[in-house]
């Protein structure tokens, strides 16, 4: 199947399937399984609280109007040279179309040659009047703006980028890459909308464009050319292709040219490529610095980008590489990902429903018995009194038993990652047990989101109606931190889970102002495990491999959907839905329901969110820093831990992301399914968080929502072996899937677990480089290989770091799967992973490849030295364990490879160590650089891919020739292994000082 076709097929499999099952990824959330807080009996909220009112999505709407059609675009005049490029004033061309909201007489235009590689166009209205909230202008504040290089002028730097626009008919620009003439970005032919509700600018798109990001979605890596992009941070189960938790309005376009014998370069006219010719790619970037809702529309010949208000700021990077790009979008815009700290690297486990701390003191003796590498626990909602921030359950989590646990689980040298939702309980006033002092304290300081009237919002979020943190809140930012404090006096916790924070709420509006009384109050909507909303779903396959199981299930479920259907009210005999209309009112913003209707997943903003009308200590309203609300709190966390432990690297795992969180969190894909579709859509996932900024990146492993099978979770188990990310979790009530649940999961594991813990210093490595320099971790093929148009959509293998390949089945009852080996008519070579011999893949062709059940094909690259130690249990044990270097040498029988190391933990270490390997002729040099110690010793090297003939081997280290027992060669796999050098260096320590084998 050609790559493009995947993520397109598994989504029709997939939606066919959860429609046979009866069932289409809902937020899928369970309540409370303990209420201890209360003896009256629970109230639970009306379904119609999290209604809202009933809208057609502009795209959907066959009425829908055209801005294009009506609006006259603006006229460009008073043009003046800048420092770093010109300025210049937009007059509106004609009589205002006002179609979604009120025209913007008059613009100003900036645009800024701000590096060699970077382009900024501003457009911003001329006056914004701050006091009646007409326009909002995002804060440099909160979303940092690019700035130009220190000293630059246009002279200095040559930018390979061109601006030129024109009036005719009505203003348009054209971004174009100088050394190449391509036009990267065009709006003539169209017309600029700028109303206070609605910007829209559309550009034209040549036919060979690819463009990749936009996000967060469930997607195939390559955004499909028909195609609308919403945007807009929403607390929703993963469905595929609407948004979702983050915000990410960014895209990379690369373009293939083919390379004609004189040198010029043609456009590829369509995605035939032929393997004798000659192609070359040429990417650049694009970011949109705002945080409104947006929709991105594609087509195969335009993108029509649409916001609900702010500028336009855009940002051009030329790359012209992917690398370049991202490393550029990083430095400038958006910051680099923060080193994590060591231990984050190993497997975390997880689920929502463990019960107390005995059942996490069982969990890791389980893994223990079944020697499975075990990092951290996670406690999902269920440790605290009545779904609390920062309390624990007096029955099943009482703190003192709490502590204990903890103190032995840190001796173990394990860790415990607890939750935090966005959301703070507000006690019922009538109930003095109900008091609840966080809140006491945040509302002391006077730190909580309001209605537009001046009123606290209280919206509704799993322990009842609640209230929200207003991060611009004076206080919000010591308050926060102070919670963190009393939480870790509490309970030492090494690191914290961000969860709801989009931010989530059950009810339209603020739904419990009046209400106070009724709480703590239950979710309109029955949770997993809840009597009638039992888990009957299983991954694509099961009935195949659990015939009987899979029919039982069916039949349950057919039930339980004939008895929910029974008591819902009779279908409405109204057959033309009356949909919600806003007119555009002028002068005035309708934030709650704007003129423009965005295709977003909850229909109304105000669904299962707090409501845009929600305001700010400044009086901004969520409307127009919704997809910000995220960053902040993760900011807020991250900040406050680091305040709390100056020196310790904060490790925070935030849902809700914008550009630029990667600076400060973790992310995990939200709530996937149990399904195999949603193990393959974890790579394009994965890799476009790589374009982001965010690599430290992992999905729910065996799936969340739905139950997981052996089959599935064999694989994914494998598969997440090799993310930076790697943490099984699963939902409240499905069946268990911790590894050791079926015995060939328990094998599966291991054996990617020993992979995985033996290559920490390669991955702790690359991610040092993405700290440092911004280069990405998980990288698509594309990126790796960009002059082969064939991989442009390539997302079902991907690398990890240059060096190693992995190329999992993603489909229920495989035992091969098709792999290609990129590279390899132009030399590459790829050696196994497991076999440590060469790779024999034809250029250009997919290889089918064995792949029984537990076993993840993967391979390492010629030409990559890979730094090692021991597999462990904890990634402690694999610090103090003896290194190794596995060398896969190229075609000219070279290699290189780096090493970097340090402490694991500080944010400032006093001291670091990188080593740099090489081979040429034959000889391994190893040169140390820095005071770091490290006092592990060398042990092992294995060179793939060495020529020896038949001569004996003689190997020598700095001048002293190896024992012959201590070295092996084997003539066929080319295999040369030198082992035992722990002795035969005396237990030296391997990086101390440079050292050359030679063989
Ligand atoms: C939603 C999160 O995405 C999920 O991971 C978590 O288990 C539930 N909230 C319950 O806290």
């Amino acid at each position: 199947m050609a790559y493009s076709n995947f993520a397109a097929w598994w989504t029709n499999v997939l939606l066919v399937s959860l429609t046979i099952n009866g069932y289409y990824p809902q937020p899928l959330y369970a309540a409370p399984s303990t209420r201890t807080t209360t003896a009256k009996p629970v109230f639970t909220m009306p379904a119609s609280a999290d209604q809202g009112a009933l809208l057609l999505p502009n795209i959907k709407d066959p009425d829908r109007v055209n801005a294009q059609d009506l609006c006259p675009g603006y006229l460009a005049s008073d043009v003046k040279e800048t420092t770093h490029g010109f300025s210049a004033r937009l007059s509106l061309a004609g009589e205002a179309c006002n179609v979604y909201g009120t025209d913007v007489e008059s613009l100003d235009l900036t645009v800024e040659y701000q590096s060699k590689d970077r382009l900024n166009v501003n457009i911003v209205p001329t006056h914004i009047d701050s006091s009646n909230r007409s326009h909002y202008i995002l804060s440099e504040d909160l979303v940092p703006k690019p700035k130009p290089d220190e000293h630059a002028k246009v002279t200095d730097h040559k930018p390979d980028l061109d601006f030129s626009w024109s009036n005719e008919p009505s203003f348009s620009f054209k971004v174009t890459r100088k050394s190449t003439g391509d036009v990267l970005f065009d709006t003539q032919g169209t017309v600029l909308v700028f109303e206070n509700q609605f910007v829209e600018f559309t550009s034209s798109l040549p036919q060979n464009h690819n463009l990749y990001g936009l996000g967060e979605r469930i997607h195939g890596l390559r955004l499909a050319k028909n195609f609308t992009a919403t945007i807009y941070a929403a607390d929703v189960g993963d469905p595929v292709d609407t948004n979702l938790y983050g915000s990410h309005p960014f895209y990379l376009d690369t373009r293939y040219f083919e390379v004609q014998e004189d040198g010029e370069l043609v456009p590829m006219a369509d995605e035939e490529h032929d393997t004798s010719r000659k192609y070359v790619s040429y990417s650049h970037g694009v970011f949109l610095r705002n945080a409104h809702g947006h929709e991105i529309l594609l087509q195969p010949d335009s993108l029509t980008w649409r916001t609900l208000g702010g500028s336009i700021d855009l940002y051009f990077y030329s790359g012209p590489s992917q690398p370049e790009v991202t490393k550029s979008f990083q430095l400038s815009a958006i910051g680099l990902p923060p080193l994590q700290q060591y231990y984050t690297f190993g497997f975390h486990q997880c689920r929502w429903g463990y019960k107390n701390w005995a059942e996490l003191e069982q969990l890791v003796s389980d893994f223990r018995k079944f020697e499975i590498p075990l990092e951290t626990v996670w406690s999902d909602i269920d440790f605290m009194r009545g779904y609390r921030d920062f309390t624990f359950d007096a029955v099943n989590y009482p703190i003192e038993e709490g502590k204990k646990f903890l103190s032995g689980l840190h001796e173990k040298g394990l860790h415990w990652i607890p939750m935090v939702d966005a959301a703070i309980y507000i006690p019922n006033p009538e109930d003095p047990s109900d008091a609840y002092a966080t809140y006491e304290r945040g509302n002391a300081s006077d730190v909580w989101l309001r209605n537009p009237d001046g009123t606290v919002y209280i919206g509704a979020v799993w322990p009842g109606y609640t209230v929200f943190p207003d991060l611009l809140a004076a206080n919000a930012q010591e308050w926060w931190t102070m919670e963190l404090k009393e939480f870790f006096e509490s309970a030492p916790y090494d690191g914290l889970w961000i969860d709801m924070n989009e931010v989530s709420s059950f009810c339209v509006g603020s739904c419990g102002s009046n209400n106070l009384t009724l709480n703590p109050v239950h979710p309109s909507f029955q949770l997993p495990g809840e009597p009638g909303n039992v888990i009957y779903d299983y991954p694509e396959g099961f009935n195949i491999t659990n015939a009987t199981e899979a029919a039982s299930a069916s039949s349950a479920s057919s039930a339980q959907e004939a008895s929910k259907t029974a008591t819902m009210p009779p279908p409405s005999t109204t057959t033309s839905p009356e949909y919600l209309r806003t007119t555009p009112t002028p002068g005035v913003r309708n934030v709650n329901h704007p003129p423009y209707v965005i295709n977003h997943v909850q229909g109304d903003l105000a669904v299962h969110a707090v409501s845009p009308n929600a305001t700010h200590v400044d009086g901004t309203l969520e409307y127009d820093i919704h997809n910000l609300y995220g960053h902040q709190l993760i900011n807020a966390t991250y900040h406050g831990l680091l305040s709390l432990f100056p020196n310790k690297r904060p490790f925070v795992l935030g849902r809700s992301t914008f550009s630029g969180s990667g600076k400060w969190t973790a992310h995990w894909g939200g709530d996937n399914q149990s399904r195999w579709a949603y193990m393959f859509f974890s790579i394009p996932q994965a890799l476009s968080f790589s374009l982001f900024g965010i690599p430290m990146f992992g999905v729910d492993t065996c799936g969340f929502n739905g139950n997981s099978d052996e089959e599935l979770c064999n694989r994914w188990m494998q598969l997440s072996a090799f993310f930076p990310f790697y943490r099984n979790h699963n939902v409240l009530s499905a069946i268990p899937q911790e590894p050791y649940i079926w015995s060939s999961v328990i094998e599966a594991s291991k054996k990617a677990m020993a992979i995985r813990y033996a290559l920490l210093p390669y991955i702790y490595t690359l991610f040092h480089q993405a700290h440092t320099i911004g280069s990405t971790v998980m990288r698509a093929l594309a990126w790796e290989f960009p002059n082969d148009p064939s991989l442009a959509s390539a997302d079902r293998q991907f690398l990890l770091g240059p060096s190693l390949m992995v190329v999992p089945v993603l489909q229920p009852q495989a035992t091969t799967v098709d792999g290609v080996f990129p590279g390899i008519a132009d030399g590459e070579i790829w050696y196994d992973w497991y076999t440590q011999t060469l790779f024999d893949a034809v250029a250009g062709k997919n290889t089918t490849i064995d792949a029984p059940l537990g076993h993840i094909p993967v391979y390492v690259r010629g030409g990559s030295i890979l730094p090692m130690q021991e597999p462990a249990l904890t990634t402690r044990e694999v610090r103090n364990s003896p290194w190794s270097l596995l060398v896969a040498l190229d075609g000219k029988a070279k290699a290189e490879g780096h090493l970097y190391v340090d402490d694991g933990e500080s944010v400032e270490p006093e001291s670091t160590l990188s080593v740099h390997f090489t081979v040429e002729n034959n000889r391994l040099h190893a040169v140390s650089d820095g005071t770091y110690e490290d006092k592990n010793s060398l042990d092992k090297i294995t060179i793939l891919g060495a020529d020896l003939g038949s001569s004996p081997c003689h190997v020598v280290l700095n001048g002293q020739e190896i024992p012959g027992q201590l070295v092996s060669y084997n003539q066929t796999s080319r295999v040369l292994a030198v082992t035992g050098l722990k002795e035969f260096t005396k237990g030296r320590c391997a990086w101390d000082e440079g050292w050359v084998l030679k063989w």
